[in-house]
Parts: structure tokens; sequence; C-alpha cells
């Protein structure tokens, strides 16, 4: 009888142990909380479709923010939910809009003690739904999009964002916006590119919560990328670093840990992913049936996507994770 001379098991035999040789862990600083700001309502709105997360009131949002900063959280993604929108999102570069005036409260409580970061996107603002402007066939103008970003981003600069992440897809944007943010006097603003962003089926609780309906059944097709090319991703990142990104995303995370794993081994920038909201509600519904541990596969997830190499994480979970790592 021959037995084996290497025995992993060794070093898995106590909680100390697994901890001494532990890869990976999980922190708060890991952790980024997407939060949603709505304009006109006077108490946060719950979200059906992602349990515990809402639609905040500035005044909540404030609450909120200030307690993530208490647990740790080192970054907030914000997204504005506008009263009006119409067919250019022009709420998106309103100084006095919904997420500005969010950016410019959480800017005046916690100044930096918390980076702020906000999407930039007109989907949220758009009546159609879709992330940029429409020709006359319906069909997503790229290049005229992108001087609207650039006011955008101006307009997130100015009211207090540290961080602008550009997350429609259309090609330039990452260039647009940091000439943009250059000439309007904010070269110091940084810029995270949701460079490798999937057309997904996982988006879905989040556009309930930003209440967005995509005009006459339709998609994004022609502007996020296709789920089936891992390799297009990394044409995307070189692309946007090329044009002056100062950190990547992809996203989702769960179903493209491969992206993920390629991706960092191509850049050296700050790589962070997106656990997005079908990720998130996919987890609580199995939860809530008794049928999976909510705790233990939530940090799970957010493990899996640091194995894979991102280096934070955005993720619904990030609050109740921090909890639990007080
Ligand atoms: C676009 C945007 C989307 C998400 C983040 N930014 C939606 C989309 O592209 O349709 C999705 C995030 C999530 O599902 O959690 N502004």
């Amino acid at each position: 009888m021959s037995f084996p001379r290497h025995r992993p098991r060794r070093l898995r035999a106590t909680p100390a142990l697994r901890r001494l040789v532990a890869e990976h862990r999980l922190g708060p600083d890991d952790l980024v909380a997407p939060l949603f700001v709505r304009e006109g309502i006077d108490e946060p709105q719950p979200i059906a479709s992602l349990p515990g997360q809402v639609q905040h009131t500035r005044r909540s949002l404030r609450a909120e923010a200030a307690e993530l900063a208490a647990l740790g959280v080192p970054a907030v993604m914000l997204f504005g939910v506008p009263a009006r929108k119409d067919p250019r999102g022009s709420e998106a570069w309103n100084p006095d809009g919904v997420l500005a005036r969010a950016l410019g409260d959480l800017r005046a409580d916690l100044d930096d003690d918390m980076v702020l970061m906000s999407d930039l996107c007109l989907d949220e603002y758009t009546d159609h739904g879709h992330c940029g402007l429409l020709d006359s066939r319906g069909d997503v103008d790229n290049d005229a999009t992108l001087e609207l970003y650039g006011w955008v981003a101006a307009t997130q600069a100015a009211a207090g964002a540290h961080v602008v992440a550009p997350s429609g897809m259309m090609d330039g944007q990452v260039g647009a916006i940091r000439a943009a943010l250059d000439s309007a006097g904010f070269a110091g603003t940084a810029i995270l590119a949701y460079s490798a962003k999937y057309a997904t089926a996982l988006y879905g609780p989040f556009r309930d919560a930003v209440d967005v309906r995509i005009a006459d059944g339709g998609d994004r097709r022609t502007y996020q990328q296709d789920v089936a090319n891992a390799r297009e991703a990394l044409a995307e990142i070189r692309a946007d670093l090329d044009e002056g990104a100062d950190m990547v995303m992809v996203k989702p995370a769960m179903a493209f840990l491969d992206v993920i794993a390629r991706v960092r081994d191509a850049v050296d920038v700050p790589l962070a992913a997106y656990h997005v909201s079908g990720e998130y509600a996919m987890v609580c519904a199995a939860a809530q049936r008794g049928w999976l541990d909510l705790d233990a596969v939530a940090a799970e997830h957010v493990l899996a996507v640091k194995r894979a190499g991102a280096d934070f994480v955005l993720t619904y979970f990030a609050r109740h994770l921090a909890e639990s790592m007080q």
C-alpha cells in the first residue's frame, strides 16, 4: 500500500491554518455600493426585484452613504432617477437635477472620506430608455451621443463626483469624456470605464430600479457586447485605456469570470467587476425560499470575483457584507 506524500489536507485542518494560507480575503475595502436616488419622492421606495434595495430620497441617500462610510466601505456608485424623461435625456446634465444634487449632498456630508462615483449614461434619463441619442431611423447615434456624455461628465464632476463611470458603450466615449473634463477644469476627476459590458438578461431588476423600459421591445445589442465574445473584451479594454481610462470594469461578474481573468493578465490598472442586479436577485430569491444560505453565497460570489482578478467589486451585497465584517 502506498500513501500520498503530498497531503493538501494538512493545511486545511484548522480554521487558523486555513486563514493563514488563504490566497484572497474579503474586507470592506473591496466593496462599492451601487445606490439609487429618485427625484420627487418623500419616502424611500423598495425595489421589488432587488430585495433590501431602495430608490432613495435625497435624505435617505445621505443617511445610507454615511452608514456605509462608517462601515468602512470606501466608495458608492450613484444612479439618478429623474422625475422627467425626454428624448435627449437632458436631466442628466442639469446642474439642479437629482443626481447632481445628490452628489452635492454627499460631498458636503462626507467630502473626501468616501469615493463618490457616478454612473455616466443616458438611459435613466431618456424616454425611450436607450443609452444614447436616436437618429431619424431610431438607431443609437454614436457620435452625436458623445457630445452629450461630455456635458454629463462636466456636470457630475462639478457637482462633486471623484470618479465618473461611463456605462453607455459608445465607441470613443472615454476619449470624449476625458477631453470634456479636462477642458472644463476637471483634470483631477478620474474615469472608471465600464469597458467590457455585456448585453445580458441579468440587468432585468436594475431596469425596475431606474424605471427604464426600452421602447418598442428594443435591446442594447447594437452597443453592448455579445455574450459569446471574450477576446473582444480585450480590444474594448485597450481602446478605453488608450483614450485615458484610469480604471476599467467587466460587467456582469459571475458569468464572466473568464473575461475578468483575461483582462487581469492583460492590464495593470485597477480592475473592477460589477456583480449586477440579476446576480444579486438570484441569490436573494433562492435564499428567500430557504434553498441557499445568503450570507455564505454572497461572500463566495465576491471572493470568486476577486480570485478571478478584480481589485474591487460593485455589489448590492456591499452593506450586508460590510456589516458581517465588523
Ligand atoms: C446603464 C447601466 C445599466 C446597469 C448599470 N448601468 C443597465 C443597462 O445597461 O441596461 C446595470 C446594473 C445592474 O444590473 O445591476 N446606465
